[in-house]
């Protein structure tokens, strides 16, 4: 029997307690305090004394814990779901190829992004809709983010107004998401209430021009309509009750190229685009003003069979490496992938489901303990490969790995 027990409470959500079996949990302890050195630099230990050791173990008990709406919204992906598993097989085909004897006692996990030295190459992907998962919804996430100095994305759909977030905690490191709706007015105030309050990127998501087949999230039907689902757009002008997919239907399918420009024009904050996968379109949005991209597939939550962004990063990195910062995001659940991206040329790798694994096990303590175990995973990565330093990351780290071949 697992040595975690659930035990409900008056809301949805169960609670993790440790066994009351003083052996069972003398082994907990030893088992995790014979965890991996961490970093010095990261000044990562994670305390929990838990079986949660893996981004794969939040992910089992966020699905003990949530509700079937919840999880099926948080987990699903489009259609048969092809691209949301590939995109976790993509990171496993890639091998790394490590050096030794380099000296990696001291080690460096920055990165520069928009001109910042950042702590490390983490970012939180903007995620709809966060208090599903816990009560404090962005807000626990943001407070996660500050502790590890992650910068946090806002999805426009939060469950929080740009400003409480930024009021609830000041501290984080922020970009704001944008959605852009067909009502230009609200997208106007959405994005002025960003550069009030701080935040430092405006994210174009630009795979959205109508929602995706989610059978999983049909099948599990949670969508009720409620005019708080999305306080940011009330806040801006919208009127009425919605449910979550006539949320995604104001989203403007004709979103052009030219709109892309305008925003980089209009607005002081740097715009990077996010959803593309194509060389194509990376030297577009060079052409027309963005500063950078997010190499995505929404988390395979939009048009199944499409590429994985592993698979698309290179091709998308020959082509405009040297002219925007390449973000990449899609199936990163352990520190290795976060190396093999960087060696792939990203800059940096936004981080998605595994927070809401984190958010639904215990708030804002989950989420920041999954940021913890991939710092550690990561620096323990950038130690075996012999690449102390993250910037030093190239594609010698990596190549096809032997068995991708026959897993074809
Ligand atoms: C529940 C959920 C909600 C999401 N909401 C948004 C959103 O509001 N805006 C957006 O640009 N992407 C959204 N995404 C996509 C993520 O930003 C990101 O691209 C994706 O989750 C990365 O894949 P991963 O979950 O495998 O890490 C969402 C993803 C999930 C799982």
């Amino acid at each position: 029997m697992s040595p975690l027990r659930a035990t409900t409470n008056p809301g949805k959500r169960k609670k993790f307690t440790l066994d009351p079996n003083p052996c069972k949990q003398r082994e907990l302890l030893s088992r995790a305090q014979a965890r991996p050195a961490f970093s010095v630099a990261l000044r990562v230990v994670p305390e929990r004394p838990e079986t949660l050791i893996s981004i794969a173990d939040y992910e089992a008990a966020a699905e003990a814990v949530l509700s079937r709406g919840a999880h099926g919204y948080f987990y699903g992906g489009a259609a048969d779901e092809i691209t949301l598993r590939d995109n976790l097989d993509a990171w496993a085909r890639l091998a790394v190829r490590p050096r030794v004897l380099v000296g990696v006692g001291d080690r460096d996990p920055s990165v520069t992004l928009l001109g910042r030295r950042r702590p490390h190459p983490l970012i939180v992907a903007p995620m709809a809709y966060q208090k599903l998962a816990s009560d404090e919804g962005e807000v626990a996430t943001a407070r996660a983010a500050a502790a590890t100095g992650t910068t946090m994305c806002l999805s426009t759909f939060a469950n929080v107004t740009i400003g409480e977030l930024a009021e609830a905690v000041p501290e984080v490191s922020r970009w704001f998401q944008l959605y852009v709706f067909s009502d230009r007015g609200i997208t106007r105030e959405l994005i002025a209430q960003a550069v009030e309050h701080g935040y430092e990127a405006l994210v174009v998501t630009v795979d959205l021009p109508v929602g995706g087949v989610r059978e999983r999230e049909t099948r599990t039907e949670s969508d009720q309509a409620s005019a708080h689902l999305v306080p940011a757009a009330v806040q801006a002008g919208l009127k009425g009750d919605r449910s979550r997919t006539e949320f995604a239907s104001l989203t403007d399918p004709d979103l052009s190229w030219s709109d892309i420009e305008r925003f980089a024009a209009d607005w002081a904050l740097p715009v990077i685009v996010k959803g593309l996968l194509t060389p194509e379109d990376a030297v577009l949005a060079a052409e027309h003003g963005a500063r950078g991209i997010v190499v995505s597939n929404h988390g395979g939550r939009q048009l199944d069979t499409v590429l994985s962004a592993a698979d698309a990063l290179p091709a998308i990195v020959d082509a405009v490496g040297d002219r925007l910062e390449v973000i990449v995001d899609g199936g990163v659940r352990r520190g290795t992938d976060v190396l093999k991206a960087l060696a792939l040329g990203a800059r940096a790798v936004m981080v998605g489901r595994p927070l809401l694994w984190g958010l639904s096990v215990d708030g804002a303590a989950g989420a920041r303990h999954v940021l913890e175990l991939l710092l550690a995973e990561f620096d323990s990565a950038i130690a075996l490969a012999g690449a102390p330093r993250a910037e030093q990351l190239d594609r010698r780290f990596v190549c096809t790995a032997p068995w991708a071949a026959s897993s074809r």
